[in-house]
């Protein structure tokens, strides 16, 4: 198989230069979440990206270089974004922030989640041409600094597997259920194609989320208890950044 050629900058996604970006990246799905941590925790925060309202910044957070860019929904999308930032403008690390839906009766709406591995249903990792099927796991040092933070802030959090969906509505509900037999803990759409893309440049990841609801119970948190969880989050996460 021939080797996929390194496009050069700027891409048709991302309107800037390597110098533009720090070396670790938090990425949330959500455009103006990346705006709004830029705003709330980073110093002169320079916007680097608006091209499809994709929106990246790059300030500092305790005088450290940090830049916080959206990957939008679902694994192309993260796919096409954690590629180019890895491949083409020099990103070392990349911790996603995100929110799941629990599948375990383990878990609580407002928890943290670390994602040590990241099971998913989509064909993503047939372009590897692999002979069977690949594991995708978390960085085990970003993971290790994360989960000391955790502990640090003093939050409920749970680390283990959890599904990577290519499905948000799901016509048979019981079949994402099916994964809680396995332990796994909850459901999101974008962690399994950041950790292979990761894997294929060599380089890290770490994906965390905050519990927004349950498909066990189905309760769902409110937009200000996702705020309030989210911000614990996201210190742990420019937290792990830093160190
Ligand atoms: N499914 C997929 N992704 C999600 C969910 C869900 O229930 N909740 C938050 N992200």
């Amino acid at each position: 198989m021939t080797e996929q050629s390194t496009p050069a900058f700027p891409t048709p996604h991302i309107k800037a230069s390597p110098s533009d970006f720090a070396k670790t990246v938090l990425m949330p799905g959500d455009p103006l979440r990346a705006k709004f941590i830029a705003e709330h925790f980073l110093e002169n925060a320079k916007c680097i990206n608006e091209v499809r309202g994709m929106l990246g910044f790059t300030g500092k957070y305790k005088g450290e270089d940090v830049t916080v860019f959206a990957s939008g929904m679902g694994m192309p999308s993260m796919g096409i974004y954690a590629y180019e930032l890895y491949n083409i403008f020099g990103v070392e690390r990349i911790i996603r922030i995100g929110t799941t839906g629990a599948i375990s009766e383990k878990v609580k709406v407002r928890d943290i989640i670390f994602a040590m591995g990241a099971c998913t249903n989509s064909n993503f990792a047939v372009q590897y041409g692999l002979d069977g099927s690949f594991a995708p796991t978390a960085d085990f040092y970003l993971l290790k600094s994360a989960v000391e933070e955790a502990d640090k802030a003093g939050v409920r959090y749970h680390v283990g597997n959890i599904l990577t969906s290519d499905h948000f509505y799901v016509d048979t509900p019981e079949q994402t259920m099916k994964w809680a037999k396995m332990g796994v803990l909850s459901t999101e759409m974008e962690s399994a194609a950041l950790y292979m893309t990761a894997a294929r440049a060599g380089k890290s990841a770490l994906a965390m989320y905050t519990v927004s609801d349950s498909l066990v119970t189905g309760e769902s948190t409110n937009a200000d208890e996702r705020q309030s969880s989210f911000t614990d989050m996201m210190r742990i996460a420019l937290e792990t950044a830093i160190k």
